[in-house]
């Protein structure tokens, strides 16, 4: 199984064009504010306050790389969704994404997340629906499991499997920071796309500026 033995902060950026080299794989974490992307990558390089948490949501507001084994970058893309902040900074927001998304040839998976006890919410299904117009596939991650129960997750993936079509309940992750579950199944399938060459872009050709 995949190993993470080195990792290293390399940048924060708010445009594509200015992602730093060498060009790499890159496996990117999207979701709403608060919902545990950077405790899920500090998790994953076991290391506390790598990625930054905090209470106060909306704190990831750049596009953060960070370097692992010298060979692939985990990228922590900026939360959706915070309600405290202003229409200007939204539309920032949605610009920085969808450059990222649209545009990354390197890009070889993308995970979304949710947070179980939260459930969907209307960005969610913005995003999803977005991601199946331009054909942009996914890999779910429910996040925070330590906070419900088990009947609650069957819900939140019956939920998922509804709007996702295609998407089967064993390509939903169930995953916690707090109680260290769910690691391995995500570091499985980031080495099974690292064995495989394919970019997420249905356009292979495409070039980024
Ligand atoms: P933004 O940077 O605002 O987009 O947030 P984020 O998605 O990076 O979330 P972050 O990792 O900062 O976590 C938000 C809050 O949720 C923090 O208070 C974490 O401690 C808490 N949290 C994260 N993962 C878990 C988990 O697995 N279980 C529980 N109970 N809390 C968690
Ligand atoms: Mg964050």
């Amino acid at each position: 199984m995949l190993r993470i033995k080195q990792a290293t902060f390399i940048k924060s950026i708010v445009q594509l064009k200015d992602r730093p080299t060498p060009f790499l794989t890159e496996f990117a974490f999207a979701g709403r504010s608060n919902v545990g992307k950077s405790s899920l990558i500090n998790s994953l390089v076991n290391r506390h306050n790598f990625a930054r948490i905090s209470k106060s949501p909306g704190k990831t507001r750049t596009i953060n790389y960070f370097l692992i084994n010298e060979s692939f970058y985990l990228v922590d893309l900026p939360g959706y969704g915070f309600a405290r902040v202003s229409e200007d900074e939204k539309k920032k927001w949605h610009y920085m994404i969808e450059d990222y998304i649209i545009k990354n040839e390197f890009l070889r998976r993308l995970f979304v997340l949710i947070d179980s006890k939260v459930g969907l919410q209307k960005n969610d299904y913005q995003l999803f629906e977005w991601l199946h117009q331009l054909s942009i596939p996914y890999t779910v991650i429910l996040t925070k499991i330590d906070k419900i129960q088990r009947h609650i997750l069957k819900n939140r993936m019956k939920e998922i499997e509804h709007i996702s079509s295609g998407i089967q309940e064993n390509d939903i992750l169930h995953f916690s920071a707090r109680k260290r579950v769910g690691k391995e199944d995500i570091l499985r399938i980031m080495e099974q796309f690292l064995k495989s060459s394919k970019g997420v872009l249905p356009n292979t050709n495409f070039k980024s500026t």
